[in-house]
């Protein structure tokens, strides 16, 4: 059955791929973005789309762009670099972004999505961190905003449940890379395609033992999809378990690219999470999900839309 869909932050890396897939599932679907750290080239191949709407707004403020069957609400700032830079926007659309959103939701009756994120976690004591993990968030540190944001998100989405009985759903997502996240974004992946095709050193924080794990935005979409079908109200874990250390990560971007790239030591950041690494039972168990794509694959499959985003700056 076809229905129409609400996206909030459709325009940026992961909310263009859900469009994408929505689309690709025959439903209609309603972008809402404001294009605060998204970009109008992510949804440019959808231009001549007819079941596809976009609208330039600001959800901080209310929103209606009529009758939805399902609202997915992704937009917030996500990368370390752009929740920096507008940390105060980062609070506000992950408070009254998810209140406004929430009631589209209240008002229509239907079923809400939101993507929250491995950052609720923190700086985790649990390793790996199981979806029932309370966390362990400075919440006055430099990523405060943004893990607060998502954490009062979090709260907001299951008052709404329990008090308005919306149906809702929340995923937490694991590290994602893939074709159109933005080159400088600070992250790691785009960080080191971006050096290796430049021919730049590689910039490893600390000794480069510390780990994270990588998930292909293909996987991380299947995955939304398959949470937004089931019944689940609780949080649910999406993401790869596969952990790299950034050494054994830098290895694989310069087997990938070809680069003879070097490799630059730089003191670690603060506040920068040691280990993260989802256990993802809970969404094989109930959604028979798992990742799919493995790291090498993965950014195989993006080297183009590396290649091409290097070009551009060129
Ligand atoms: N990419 C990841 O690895 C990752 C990891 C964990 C969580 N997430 C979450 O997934 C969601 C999407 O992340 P992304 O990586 O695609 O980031 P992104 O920055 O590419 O996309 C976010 C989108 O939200 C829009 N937006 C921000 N504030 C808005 C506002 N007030 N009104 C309307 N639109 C607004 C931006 O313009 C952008 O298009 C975010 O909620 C993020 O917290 C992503």
């Amino acid at each position: 059955m076809s229905v129409r869909v609400l996206v909030t932050g459709g325009a940026g890396f992961l909310g263009s791929h859900l469009c994408d897939a929505l689309l690709a599932e025959s439903h209609s679907v309603v972008c809402v973005d404001n294009l605060l750290t998204g970009r109008s080239s992510n949804i440019e191949h959808l231009r001549n789309e007819t079941r596809f709407e976009f609208q330039q707004a600001d959800i901080t403020q209310p929103f209606d762009f009529g009758a939805v069957e399902y609202v997915f609400h992704l937009a917030s700032p996500a990368s370390p670099v752009d929740y920096t830079n507008y940390s105060i926007e980062t609070l506000k659309v992950g408070s009254l972004g998810t209140f406004n959103a929430l009631e589209v939701a209240k008002k229509y009756r239907v079923r809400f999505f939101f993507s929250s994120t491995s950052e609720c976690y923190g700086d985790p004591l649990e390793h790996p961190q199981k979806a029932t993990y309370w966390g362990n968030v400075n919440p006055i540190g430099l990523r405060s905003m943004y893990d607060e944001s998502k954490r009062f998100s979090e709260a907001t989405v299951m008052a709404y449940h329990r008090t308005h009985k919306v149906d809702t759903r929340i995923v937490r997502i694991f590290n994602t890379y893939g074709p159109r996240m933005q080159l400088n974004d600070g992250r790691v992946v785009p960080n080191f395609m971006k050096q290796a095709l430049r021919g730049d050193d590689l910039t490893i924080y600390g000794d480069g033992r510390q780990t994270r794990s990588f998930c292909y935005v293909a996987d991380e979409i299947e995955g939304f999809l398959r949470l937004a079908k089931s019944d689940e109200h609780l949080p649910v874990n999406i993401g790869n378990p596969n952990e790299f250390t950034m050494l054994e990560c830098a290895e694989i971007v310069l087997r990938v690219t070809g680069s003879k790239s070097r490799l630059r030591f730089e003191p670690l950041p603060p506040d920068d999470p040691k280990q993260r690494r989802p256990d993802i039972t809970k969404a094989h168990t109930l959604l028979g999900w798992e990742p799919k794509v493995s790291l090498e694959e993965g950014l195989k499959l993006s080297l183009d839309y590396f290649r091409s985003a290097v070009e551009a700056t060129a």
